[in-house]
């Protein structure tokens, strides 16, 4: 638009100066520097426009930035790992004793009152109706929000003293909204990691069953994803992500829904696979008795609170939820 006008503008001053040179009034030199002094300000003009552009923009992101890092949970770790001891893995046991947990921006307790006790290499699940509690449980698990009265503790040891920035390391977390960036599926599963061996991704890609589904894209691991590029389905999406959780070989894998959208073959395989990893503990949450079914405790939550806890074979037979959630599936079957 400023270049139109300039364009515009010299347009009219050799018009308008062609006339006045006929009439005798400017000369030939007058109107050339008439022009040059045009020219000299375009480039400030134009600039007043970019820089206000820049700054407004630079103006939403702070605010967005703002937004997160006025986190409460988010500043309680991040200041919390100063000067806090190192626990770099966890041997034998999770405790939560007495956890409730409120959302900052709700008035509502989300869970109240939890107390459970995990050993090492189980796995584990939570079970419930939607909004019972269980993504709020394993996201304090995971060390993404802090209780809000209570304490989790790994090995007796309290989360609110050891570094969490470093204990992280331990752990993958598959949340129930996955998010993939707009970059190739390998950026995706390698996500921050930078030399992975190939054929590791290969064998993780294979052991969650999304192998053959990369393979038959054009460009297989360097295809992109979203605009521009394939768009990849629910269960896709979730493989993707938990390759990508995997791949950090973790001690502790939490699993949020993280297979709700994959075929029950798919499922029971890659379940499979994960019982047969070592030394690793899993949480999960699913409302489907197949996943359920293979873990080694389950906790049945309603509005909050476990009201519910023992093997799959303990709960069918006890009157309760998890009885009601049974006779419901088989009767859909
Ligand atoms: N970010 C949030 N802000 C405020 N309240 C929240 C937030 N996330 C969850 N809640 C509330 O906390 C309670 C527990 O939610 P949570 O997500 O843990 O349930 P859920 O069992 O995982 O449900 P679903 O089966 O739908 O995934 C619900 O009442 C929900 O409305
Ligand atoms: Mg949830």
């Amino acid at each position: 638009m400023v270049l139109f006008l300039v364009g515009f503008s010299i347009l009219l001053t050799i018009y308008f100066g062609g006339l006045l040179l006929a009439e005798g009034k400017v000369t030939v030199g007058e109107i050339t520097e008439f022009i040059i002094y045009v020219n000299m300000l375009t480039w400030p003009a134009t600039s007043i426009g970019w820089v206000t552009e820049v700054i407004q923009r630079a103006a939403a992101s702070q605010t967005r930035i703002n937004e997160f890092l006025n986190k409460k949970d988010f500043t309680t770790y991040y200041l919390s790992s100063k000067n806090k001891n190192s626990i770099y893995k966890f041997e034998n046991s999770i405790d939560m004793v007495d956890v409730s947990y409120r959302y900052t921006n709700s008035n509502k307790v989300a869970v109240h009152s939890i107390n459970f006790h995990i050993e090492k290499n189980n796995i584990v699940g939570f079970v419930g109706h939607v909004g019972s509690g269980k993504s709020t449980i394993l996201k304090i698990l995971a060390g993404l929000i802090t209780p809000s009265s209570g304490s989790l503790f790994f090995d007796n040891q309290s989360s609110n003293n050891f570094n969490w920035d470093e204990f992280r390391n331990n752990i993958a977390y598959v949340s129930q909204n996955i998010f993939l960036f707009s970059d190739s599926i390998r950026n995706n599963i390698l996500f921050g990691l930078d030399a992975v061996d190939e054929s590791k991704l290969l064998k993780i890609s294979k052991n969650v069953s999304i192998l053959e589904e990369i393979k038959s894209f054009n460009q297989g691991f360097d295809t992109h994803i979203g605009e521009g590029g394939v768009t990849l389905s629910g269960g896709q999406k979730q493989r993707i992500a938990l390759a990508r959780a995997l791949l950090r070989e973790p001690e502790f894998l939490v699993l949020d829904d993280a297979l709700s959208n994959v075929d029950s073959e798919t499922e029971l395989r890659i379940i499979n696979y994960l019982k047969s990893l070592r030394g690793i503990t899993i949480i999960l949450t699913s409302n489907r008795l197949s996943l359920l079914s293979q873990c080694n405790q389950i906790f049945v939550l309603k509005s909050g609170e476990i009201i519910q806890e023992g093997t799959h074979l303990d709960l069918i037979k006890e009157f309760g939820e998890y009885q009601k959630l049974f006779i419901n599936q088989m009767l859909l079957k």
